[in-house]
Order: structure tokens, then sequence, then C-alpha cells
């Protein structure tokens, strides 16, 4: 019997992980069985259990489903206890269940190791302060970065963000509402919020980018996203949309089941080819 993985969301058929953990497991010569599970809204928790009684090893874990993952586990990752979501489930040897996020790794390694951006010394603007920017606060805070700035149309919930970082890092964190924004300079700015999901972009001044600056949009499709397409018309040096992140959320979840780091850049390439 193969090892069994699957991915638990609702809705579920869109998702591209079985296609990438299928390519990780071919290229490192492994043999697993990774599924699509549509989960029941009402009893999070039975589909989960019921995969786990039934010999499953891991699960990773997609919306709406990821705050009541981190809610269910037996312990959590630091980085996923300050992200209030799980995306990845482990099995441990004593049966409990462990929750990690790799949300923010992925962020980060895309960033870093594909593309070659420089944390170290950056000024860092995240839009957004919801679920998704959340997810990614601590490795965010962890990359090398000098200092992260919050903006969010709610001022007050990009503040609570701020207060949590600011709890788990040394690094300023600051917060503010769009309007803040006007006169500030930054080497990289990630769009997270979902203005992107009805083809908005945030009201932000036109001239956000220090020079050389960078965009990092953590949506992704088959044509540039809207902020993408705002990042090229206001001079970013690298304009990203979320694709690799992907894909490198995948590969840390991989690693935390199987122990082996996949190669990710041919399986990006792949994705994207295909879209
Ligand atoms: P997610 O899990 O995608 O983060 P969420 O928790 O509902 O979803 O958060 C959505 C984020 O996108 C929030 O930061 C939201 O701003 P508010 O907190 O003010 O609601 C932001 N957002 C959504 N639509 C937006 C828009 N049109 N312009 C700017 N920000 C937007």
């Amino acid at each position: 019997m193969p090892h069994r993985y699957a991915v638990i969301g609702n809705p579920i058929a869109h998702s591209q992980s079985p296609v990438i953990h299928a390519a990780f497991a071919e290229q490192c010569g492994e043999v697993i069985d990774y599924g699509r599970i549509l989960g029941d809204r009402h009893d999070f928790a039975a589909d989960v259990q019921r995969f786990f009684a039934q010999g499953g090893l891991g699960l990773n874990v997609t919306l709406p489903f990821k705050e009541q993952a981190w809610a269910l586990v037996d312990e959590r990752s630091e980085r996923a206890e300050v992200a209030g979501a799980v995306n990845t489930l482990i099995v441990l040897p004593d049966g409990r269940l462990r929750g990690d996020n790799t949300d923010g790794i992925g962020l980060v390694r895309d960033l870093a190791d594909n593309h070659g951006f420089t944390f170290a010394g950056a000024r860092v603007l995240l839009l957004g302060a919801g679920g998704a920017a959340r997810g990614v606060l601590v490795p965010l805070l962890g990359s090398g970065l000098r200092e992260l700035v919050i903006a969010n149309r709610t001022a007050e919930r990009a503040h609570t963000l701020a207060v949590l970082g600011s709890g788990s890092s040394t690094v300023p964190v600051a917060a503010c509402g769009f309007e803040g924004l006007i006169g500030e300079r930054f080497d990289l700015v990630i769009n997270a919020t979902s203005a992107g999901l009805s083809g908005a972009v945030p009201p932000i001044p036109a001239d956000l980018l220090a020079p050389g600056g960078w965009t990092y949009d953590m949506l992704y499709g088959a044509e540039p996203t809207a902020f993408c397409r705002w990042g090229q018309a206001h001079g970013a040096a690298r304009s990203l949309d979320g694709l690799g992140m992907l894909v490198e959320q995948a590969a840390e979840s991989f690693r935390l089941w199987r122990g082996v780091r996949p190669r990710t850049a041919e399986v990006i390439a792949m994705l994207r080819a295909a879209d």
C-alpha cells in the first residue's frame, strides 16, 4: 500500500496540490498516493479523523478549513501558532496530530531562493491583515528584513497583526491604513489582500516602490494578476505572482512528511507551462 496523503478543502476540485506532490514523489523516487478530499463544511473534524483512522499519514488543509485545523490539532509549530491557521497535518508516532503552516516559508523561499531577493536590510510592506497576511508573519519576520510595515483597509486589523508580530520577533513592525503610506518607500511590497479576486488593487500611492523595489502578489493566475500589473506599471524591478509560493509551501509539507526536500524549479516551470 502506498503511503496516503491528501488535500482537504471546500471547494477542492481546482487544487493543484495532487499534481505538485505527484511530481515531487516521482522526482524523489518515492511512491505515495496523494488525493483530494471535499471537506464537509459542517463536520471537518470527522473527515480528518476518518482519513487518519484509515491509515492516512498527512493532510494539507486549504480554504475554508485552516483555522479549524489549527483548533483541532494536539500540538503546533510556532509559526502555525502565530498564524492561527494550519495548512499541514502530520500524524506523530504516538498517533497525536501536529499542525504546521508552511505558507510563510514558501513565500520567503520563493522570493529569496528562486528569485534572489535580498531580505537582509530590506524595508518590506505587507498589504492586508486577514488570514493570508497573518499566515506568513513569522517566517517573514525571520527572513532578515530590516522593518515590516503592515497596511490594511481597516487599519485596526493591521495594528492587531503588528502587535502579534512584535510579540514573536525583535524586528520593528509598524501598522497603518493605506492613507498612512503617503511618502513611504519600500524595497518589497507583498499583496496579501483578496482585492485581486475581483480584479482590484488596494488604493496605494503610485510612488511606493524604492528604486529597484519589487512587488509580490500572493495570488496567481494564468494571466498576470491585477497587482502584478500594478507593479509593472509602477517601476517594479521584479513583479512576481504567488505560483512559486504555492509550490514552495507544498515542498515544505513534503519535507515535513517524507524527510526529503524536493527540487521546486521544474515543478514551477511545469505548472507555468500548463497555464
Ligand atoms: P484572506 O484569508 O484571503 O486573507 P480575509 O481574512 O477575509 O481573507 O482578509 C481579506 C483581506 O483583504 C483583508 O485584509 C481585507 O481588508 P479588510 O480587513 O479591511 O477587510 C483585504 N481586502 C479585501 N478586499 C479588498 C479591497 N477591495 N481593497 C483593499 N483590501 C481588500
